[in-house]
């Protein structure tokens, strides 16, 4: 990578936790970082690498903006995207709004597959790669985190076909599949479950209450880890000679990993422990 023509990637969601994170460690190892942001660029690093692009990856014409962006400051190939941008829809799945599972898939399912086929042509041109950021939970889906779990192992799987067929071009398609992060995608996402929530009925209200406080309490109780380790793991994906197909990353992921061999009873069982339900009594 020369000072003059330093490998550009164009990276989702970065001005959040984990975008932040890894927009400053890939600026500081000299990539031109387009970061794309679908509102304001918050506390994205003042870097004469990065460079901001306007990308909301649900809306096809931001996304097909977005490649003109980029295009029009100059480049003509990319070394890497980062499918970042994301977020987390949650609730017992009896009571989730359709609009709601829908917008969980839209945002982490249907807007990172969009935006991999906008910015291909200038991918392939450069040879670059895809890191698409997943979850552990893609593996194990807990409960109330069924939406989630469902839009990563959906990504997982849309990563697992596109490596397979960008292999042709020599072209990696990496998932990291993160644990839990320390970031405010879970502010948002119980900002969002309070919303939703306005619209029940006391009946419904009532009819989760107590497995719902069992599992924030389990919650509460975890450690989350810092985003730089993600950013660590995004540099590698991008500057490994040949990266792996799977970076996991976060101290529950191996726990997680161990679960998501058991038979299912068997996981069932210490997932209901784990998250506190085995306490609740059975409805009569
Ligand atoms: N934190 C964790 O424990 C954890 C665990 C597993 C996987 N992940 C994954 O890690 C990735 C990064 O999440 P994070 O933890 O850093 O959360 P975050 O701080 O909330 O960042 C998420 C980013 O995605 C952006 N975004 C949301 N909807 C978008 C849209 N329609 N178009 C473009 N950008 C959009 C957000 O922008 P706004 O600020 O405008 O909303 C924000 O910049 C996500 O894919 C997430 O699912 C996180």
């Amino acid at each position: 990578m020369s000072e003059d023509n330093p490998r550009a990637v164009l990276l989702t969601g970065a001005n959040g936790g984990v975008g932040l994170a890894a927009t400053h460690a890939l600026a500081e190892r000299g990539f031109r970082v387009y970061a794309a942001v679908r509102g304001q660029a918050g506390e994205l690093p003042r870097h004469p690498n990065v460079r901001v692009v306007r990308l909301d990856v649900t809306d096809p014409v931001s996304v097909a903006d977005a490649v003109e962006q980029v295009r029009a400051d100059g480049v003509s190939s990319l070394h890497g995207l980062v499918n970042n941008a994301g977020i987390i829809v949650q609730g017992p799945l009896e009571l989730v709004p359709e609009e709601e599972l829908r917008r969980q898939f839209d945002v982490n399912v249907f807007g990172p597959a969009a935006v991999t086929q906008a910015f291909l042509p200038l991918l392939r041109a450069g040879r670059g790669r895809v890191v698409n950021v997943t979850a552990t939970t893609a593996r194990v889906a807990g409960p109330f985190f069924g939406p989630i779990s469902a839009s990563k192992a959906a990504l997982q799987s849309l990563s697992d076909a596109q490596r397979l067929e960008l292999a042709h071009w020599g072209m990696p398609v990496v998932v990291i599949e993160l644990g839990m992060i320390d970031t405010p995608i879970f502010a948002k996402a119980a900002a969002a479950t309070a919303k939703t929530a306005e619209a029940q009925t006391p009946q419904q209200a009532a009819l989760y209450r107590a497995q719902l406080e069992a599992v924030d309490a389990a919650m509460a109780k975890a450690k989350a880890a810092s985003p730089g380790i993600v950013a660590d793991a995004v540099v590698k994906a991008l500057t490994a000679g040949r990266p792996k197909p799977r970076y996991t990353v976060g101290p529950d992921t191996r726990m997680l990993g161990l679960l998501a061999r058991l038979p299912l009873r068997t996981r069932d069982r210490l997932l209901a422990r784990v998250m506190g339900l085995a306490k609740v009594p059975l409805a009569r």
